[in-house]
């Protein structure tokens, strides 16, 4: 099949941020440190941790090689490398997943433009952690507020993906990223030297927190849990990197990118911890704070800071690049797909595509108003029932359910199909480079990173629903 990819990333850095790009986003700064606070802090991290290196880097440098080998999108390339196979089917669920993150991510997205609003109109200023709290719950169970975001928030990536692999985004990603971290650097700082606000809260209490394991937190829900924010995280089990792969010269090394990228992935998800946990035992507040923690725990930390206002915008700012940075990666996997399997143009396909999102989007816009009394409630892996609404029934299938099915798929089939040749070949640009590394990866890919994965799904699927 012919490829049609003229674009192409000019740099090593350029990969290095589109990909960071991609992977960084909302699930670091916004997912990571609730997910955490739910599932119980430092035995969680550990896990994380641990999913990343033995799972997680080899997906990403899976994606990486089958999009580089084919410069196809998920759907064709399963196609060309296993022709009469169903291994396609990774390449249908990576489309689907694609427009369903999409539509949720876009309405958070939504929500980081809410805010940079409210911080540019100085709304922030003499709130405490309480009135933020209302403040944030009245903004999602308002109808009209979140949907404009979410609509304006798809519109504007409709506008970057349209143009293809933008210089623009790219260079604004280079600058923004870094900025983000120190912003974020800066928070922590802040986060650690909060003085406590009653009697009883300390701020060293969210470092403990998020670093000390408690391994009689940790359970078969937390490793799940744990795996599937790794994948979300590092944007893999869904080709998005097979499509920026697509991308990648022939003479850029692949495991390095891949490594930084997983690299400064995690150590912005640890950065938003460390900015969170602190403050959140300072005020006092529970770290299981739900999705609206760090939309109410950050705006109180800027509270308490010298030039807060400036930073609050700075970081509301860096927070919608992280995000749109994100996102557009999850629309152009469509896209692609749609230019290479139907031959359409990148302008149809983008149509196609911010039509299906915006429309799904709006019921996840809508799941705490309007749509609020549609609800399913299924029982947790601890056995406790959660009510799931349209937006998180939307998160659920997708990141838990669709992510670790493609990672899985994903790795048997690099592992058992393609062969350590081919993915020693490609790494090693055709035999220029020396793969040190290949027996070991060899090793996570063909059995680690399946057998980890099929354990913890059918586990975590065994407890916690059905
Ligand atoms: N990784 C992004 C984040 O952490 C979200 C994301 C972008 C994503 N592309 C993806 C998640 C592909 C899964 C698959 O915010």
């Amino acid at each position: 099949m012919a490829n049609n990819i003229k674009d192409g990333f000019t740099s090593k850095f350029g990969i290095i941020a589109a990909a960071a790009g991609s992977a960084i986003g909302l699930g670091n700064i916004w997912r990571f440190p609730y997910i955490l606070g739910e599932n119980g802090g430092g035995a969680f991290l550990l896990i994380y941790l641990l999913c990343i290196i033995l799972v997680g880097f080899p997906v990403m440098l899976s994606e990486f090689v089958i999009g580089r080998d084919t410069r196809l999108n998920p759907y064709g390339a399963f196609k060309e490398l296993s022709p009469g196979k169903p291994w396609f089917i990774i390449g249908i669920l990576g489309v689907f997943a694609a427009i369903v993150i999409l539509s949720f991510y876009s309405v958070v997205g939504g929500w980081t433009l809410e805010y940079l609003y409210q911080a540019v109109l100085n709304n922030f200023e003499n709130k405490n952690i309480n009135d933020f709290d209302k403040m944030f719950n009245n903004f999602i169970s308002s109808p009209f507020r979140p949907l404009l975001w979410h609509i304006i928030f798809m519109l504007i990536n409709f506008f970057i993906v349209i143009r293809g692999i933008e210089e623009g985004i790219e260079k604004f990603a280079k600058i923004m990223m870094p900025v983000l971290a120190i912003i974020l650097i800066i928070m922590a700082i802040r986060s650690l030297t909060l003085p406590p606000m009653t009697e009883n809260s300390k701020a060293v209490d969210g470092l403990i927190f998020l670093f000390k394991p408690d391994f009689s937190k940790i359970n078969i829900g937390v490793i799940f849990n744990a795996l599937s924010q790794a994948f979300f995280s590092l944007s893999i089990g869904m080709g998005a990197l097979i499509t920026y792969g697509c991308y990648i010269k022939k003479d850029d090394n692949l495991g390095s990118s891949a490594f930084i990228v997983s690299m400064s992935d995690t150590f912005i998800a640890i950065l938003a911890g460390l900015a969170i946990f602190p403050a959140v035992f300072a005020f006092g507040f529970t770290p299981q704070a739900g999705e609206g923690l760090v939309f109410k725990v950050l705006p109180v930390i800027f509270q308490s800071m010298k030039g807060g206002y400036i930073i609050s915008i700075l970081f509301f700012i860096c927070l919608f690049i992280a995000a749109i940075t994100s996102s557009i990666s999850l629309l152009e996997v469509f896209v692609l797909t749609l230019m290479q399997q139907r031959n359409y143009s990148r302008k149809k396909a983008s149509i196609i595509g911010f039509l299906i999102a915006s429309i799904v989007g709006i019921a996840c816009a809508l799941s705490w108003s309007v749509l609020s009394e549609v609800k399913i409630t299924l029982p947790t892996s601890s056995g406790e029932m959660y009510e799931y609404n349209i937006f998180s029934m939307l998160e659920f299938i997708s990141v838990k359910f669709l992510l670790p099915i493609g990672g899985l798929l994903i790795s048997l089939f690099m592992g058992w199909v393609y062969g350590k040749e081919r993915i020693e070949y490609e790494l090693s640009n055709e035999n220029t480079l020396k793969v040190w590394y290949i027996h070991f990866l060899m090793i996570l890919i063909k059995y680690v990173a399946p057998i980890a994965i099929l354990m913890v799904f059918l586990n975590g699927l065994g407890i916690s629903i059905f």
